[in-house]
């Protein structure tokens, strides 16, 4: 069987991560695409270099050169600035829309099969371009953030009862800007409703932290965003795809009438298999989360207009 191959489009901190992580679970063959000379073809090199540790023999390649990506099965965009302390994720619309616009159309050119998973922020406007711009199905254009959201929450939640991470669920869902939704009915900590073990003060508390979380890396980081957790969380967004898991899983997806909403990407339950986003899943939330769930959508919708005058389409 030949190998996946597996195109990763910017070989800066989430795309060296990725691709490294790639390797480690032999998810395929890696090619690591950027505009700037040299840099994916040092990662890839070195990346080489540690397979005989890991006992990894995947090959790694690095690129300027988009044709070397022909034929990939999976595409994870990173391309595009990150955020520096004091910028939030929208800060970055201007400059990110046209490196993806660019990305997008050497994706329909060079690998028109791929399933795309879209990193670069602000993710929702950027995976809404990103389909616009390939016309690929919506099944196989997603965006990354509730992965990585859920897994902050999650982690905040193991911290503060002091138990194993891999004890508590939990799903953060709407866009992937400081009005993300926390759904704390449906946090669990072993099964068990986080709010009977942890008292709503401190809920609102974890919450807070959770929606901030990016920002609170960027400020300590002060050169750039997070890259450990946003491509783990790519990556098991590719898994999923790659061996048709049908795990469910928080992503941007396109609404088609789910949740009440129509032509716009937000942060779902969905379930990725062999088919892409096969489904999207739909829970029931509070009155309160409806409330908030409405508003980050609100939001989004926000972003994507400012979006288009941005590319000049108003
Ligand atoms: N085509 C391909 N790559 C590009 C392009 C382009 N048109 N423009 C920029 N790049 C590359 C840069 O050269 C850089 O190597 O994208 C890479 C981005 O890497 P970093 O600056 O290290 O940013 P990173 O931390 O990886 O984050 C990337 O993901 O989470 C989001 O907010 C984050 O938008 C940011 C993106």
């Amino acid at each position: 069987m030949p190998r996946k191959k597996i195109a990763l489009i910017g070989a800066g901190m989430i795309g060296g991560t990725l691709a490294h992580l790639a390797a480690l679970k032999r998810l395929g063959d890696v090619v690591l695409f950027d505009v700037i000379e040299g840099l994916p073809q040092g990662k890839a090199l070195d990346l080489l270099e540690a397979g005989p540790i890991e006992g990894y023999d995947c090959k790694i390649t690095g690129t300027n050169r988009y044709d070397e990506i022909a034929g990939a099965d999976v595409a994870i965009v990173t391309a595009g600035v990150a955020r520096k302390p004091g910028m939030s994720r929208d800060d970055l619309l201007g400059i990110n829309a046209k490196v993806v616009t660019d990305v997008a159309n050497h994706l329909k050119s060079h690998a028109p099969a791929a399933f795309v998973i879209v990193v670069t922020n602000p993710l929702d406007a950027m995976v809404t371009l990103m389909k616009r711009v390939t016309g690929f199905p919506k099944q196989r254009v997603v965006g990354q953030a509730g992965v990585l959201d859920s897994s902050r929450y999650r982690c905040f939640v193991a911290l503060e009862l002091g138990v194993s991470v891999e004890s508590v669920s939990a799903m953060v869902l709407g866009g992937h800007g400081d009005d993300m939704v926390p759904v704390r009915s449906y946090c669990q900590v072993g099964g068990v409703p986080v709010e009977k073990l942890i008292p709503a003060d401190r809920l609102e508390a974890i919450e807070k932290r959770t929606r901030n979380a990016g920002g609170e890396v960027v400020a300590l980081l002060k050169t750039g965003s997070a890259y450990y957790s946003p491509a783990a969380a790519a990556i098991q967004m590719a898994e999923a795809y790659l061996f048709d898991k049908k795990q469910i899983l928080p992503c941007a997806a396109l609404l088609e009438g789910e949740y009440g909403v129509r032509g716009v990407y937000a942060g779902v339950p969905v379930q990725i298999g062999a088919g892409g986003v096969e489904r999207i899943v739909e829970i029931e939330l509070t009155e309160k989360e409806r409330k908030e769930f409405g508003a980050s959508v609100d939001h989004v919708k926000e972003l994507v207009s400012a979006m288009d005058k941005v590319l000049g389409k108003n």
